[in-house]
């Protein structure tokens, strides 16, 4: 069985497989695009997998780290609660797929399917990594959804595609070498898998809701989640020591004993909603910040080590105890959010 028509055979050749079409057919007005995807994503699953500070969770950017924020800042934030408790697992599933996405797109191998799992990657990035990105066209991952769409739409459409290639393969003798070869992307296997990959993702979605909601019904303690709710009060001082008061104002947005001298805990800050941290740069001071990035709007990552905040979009680093700017384009200082330390909880005015 050959791939390749005769090189002396009389009249039209037959197109070869997995080089099909003009060069205006979508597969070829689609390959920059799907290469580019194909590329990014194996880099992107590479990268996490070589990282080993990607699965320390002592690292304030790890796997880890970065989900105890999304936990407060996203929209699907309940639901990564049992991703939490099994993060190394699930850094390494994520990576793994990004891999998979990238080899398949590159390679034209289950194109269309490829493509629905990138989409579905890409917008639980959004969901999360992205979600404070403000305005929204900074963030990349609403800019990779969309790019993933057209791939699941017509796949590699035979051009540099190994499913073409299998697919010609498998005809085999049997195929008429004057005929066009089937195209494998509109295959009914290809779309069983489709919508295997879609319930799929819908089942982990619903387990992991079901465990989130298991979660709160049987009153598991999430660190840095919004408590009681008190009624509003004047803007309390930027810093306290533990006290005693009679009647706790203000919001409680966690435990003083989860935040440790030259630690964070994340949290909502209750009267924006945005993403925040506090932080016990000395024992018995307290101060918080907004996670907001005073550049484009990006969330920055607490690194304890150098006490200090840092924005992984352009690279802004802020001090700790005060908020300052310490390098990079940020134009301000992050925003100051006053909190006390009450009864053993951090306490926001709201
Ligand atoms: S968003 Fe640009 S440095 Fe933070």
């Amino acid at each position: 069985m050959g791939s390749v028509s005769s090189p002396g055979a009389a009249g039209a050749s037959p197109p070869r497989p997995g080089l099909r079409g003009s060069s205006g057919s979508p597969g070829w007005v689609l390959l920059p695009q799907r290469l580019f995807l194909g590329a990014t994503f194996t880099f992107a699953g590479l990268q996490k997998l070589a990282d080993p500070n990607f699965f320390d969770a002592k690292v304030p950017t790890s796997f880890q780290g970065q989900l105890s924020l999304f936990r407060v800042s996203s929209p699907i934030g309940p639901l990564l609660g049992p991703i939490a408790s099994h993060a190394v697992l699930f850094g390494v599933l994520i990576a793994l797929a990004e891999v998979a996405v990238g080899l398949g797109t590159l390679l034209g191998l289950w194109t269309r399917l490829a493509a629905l799992g990138g989409a579905l990657l890409s917008l639980s990035f959004l969901l999360t990594v992205s979600w404070g990105t403000r305005p929204y066209y900074y963030g990349s991952d609403i800019v990779f959804l969309v790019a993933w769409l057209p791939l699941i739409w017509v796949g590699a459409a035979a051009v540099l595609s190994l499913d073409a290639a299998l697919a010609e393969r498998r005809a085999g003798a049997h195929v008429d070498r004057g005929s066009a070869v089937p195209a494998p992307e509109t295959g009914p296997i290809d779309r069983r898998a489709a919508v295997a990959t879609g319930l799929l993702a819908v089942g982990v979605l619903a387990i992991a809701g079901a465990d989130a909601a298991l979660g709160r019904a049987l009153g598991r303690n999430r660190t840095g989640r919004r408590a009681a709710v008190a009624p509003p009060t004047p803007a309390a001082s930027p810093t306290s020591t533990p006290s005693a008061g009679p009647s706790p104002t203000g919001t409680a947005v966690g435990q003083v004993s989860a935040l440790p001298v030259g630690g964070v805990l994340a949290f909502t800050d209750p009267g924006t909603g945005e993403s925040a941290y506090a932080v016990q740069p000395a024992k018995g001071t307290f101060l918080a910040f907004s996670a907001i990035c005073t550049h484009t709007g990006c969330t920055v990552a607490y690194e304890g080590g150098r006490r200090r905040f840092h924005c992984p979009c352009h690279l802004s680093n802020f001090d700790a105890s005060t908020g300052a700017v310490q390098n990079g384009p940020a134009p301000r200082p992050l925003r100051r959010i006053p909190v006390e330390a009450v009864n053993g909880e951090l306490r926001v005015a709201t």
